[in-house]
């Protein structure tokens, strides 16, 4: 049984074996997340197989019954205020953290957990949206994941990138995307006081060379130490 836990009188509200990518629009997070994946699956397989530990993707919002409603706020089917978007994915990451089989449960029992998007997100796109005493309000019980990675790109590159996707989301547009790259660039600080590591990838880079920029963050983890 996994409950919430109130951080408040913890020293460090830092969830161990736990890394997110962060970044705006077209910034390539999906794409790396998956490229780690190929990473894990090439490692434990073949004669060269290597100890890694078991990794689970995920992302947010999440495939559950309130990921859905954000999705769908997300594509302009249904429209909330901002407030409300900022509750529904507080909501979201409360049961992406502590439902069944949810990140708190896998972590603990020596999983590597890495989500596309996590609570930075709602610092920086509700921050935007509805100013930030609600978003930090709604996440400061939740905790930090060990590393974040920031994937950085010029939001004229990032938008010209999504460009041509059929469904176009509320946010994707050029001038939201400079003030999102903009604040993910001035929370790092936040981030860092609060024990977490932080470290921005330049993603003006090929796939391939971002996907070693990540692994030789990712490699440091404690978690990956421990196997050597
Ligand atoms: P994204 O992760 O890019 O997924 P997709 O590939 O399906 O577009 O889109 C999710 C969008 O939701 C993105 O614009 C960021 C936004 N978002 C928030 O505004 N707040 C949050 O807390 C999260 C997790 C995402």
């Amino acid at each position: 049984m996994y409950r919430e836990r109130s951080w408040y009188y913890a020293d460090m509200n830092i969830l161990t074996n736990f890394a997110v990518f962060e970044g705006g629009d077209g910034t390539g997070t999906s794409t790396q997340i998956e490229m780690l994946g190929r990473r894990f699956d090439e490692h434990g397989s073949g004669s060269f197989a290597v100890s890694l530990p078991p990794l689970f993707t995920t992302c947010e919002p999440t495939g559950n019954s309130i990921g859905r409603v954000i999705r769908s706020c997300l594509k302009g089917e249904t429209s909330f205020r901002p407030e409300t978007l900022a509750r529904l994915f507080a909501a979201d990451r409360g049961e992406h953290l502590y439902g069944p089989e949810g990140i708190v449960e896998r972590t603990g029992r020596g999983e590597f957990v890495v989500s596309d998007r996590y609570s930075p997100s709602s610092l920086v796109y509700q921050g935007i949206a509805c100013g930030n005493d609600l978003p930090r309000l709604l996440n400061e019980t939740f905790p930090l994941p060990e590393l974040i990675i920031i994937l950085d790109l010029d939001p004229h590159i990032a938008v010209e990138r999504i460009r041509h996707r059929e469904e176009k989301e509320i946010f994707e547009y050029l001038e939201f995307q400079i003030r999102v790259r903009r604040s993910y660039l001035d929370l790092i600080p936040y981030y860092r006081e609060r024990g977490a590591r932080v470290e921005l990838v330049d993603a003006r880079e090929s796939p391939e060379t971002v996907a070693l920029a990540v692994w030789n963050f990712i490699r440091e983890m404690p978690i990956f130490q421990e196997r050597e």
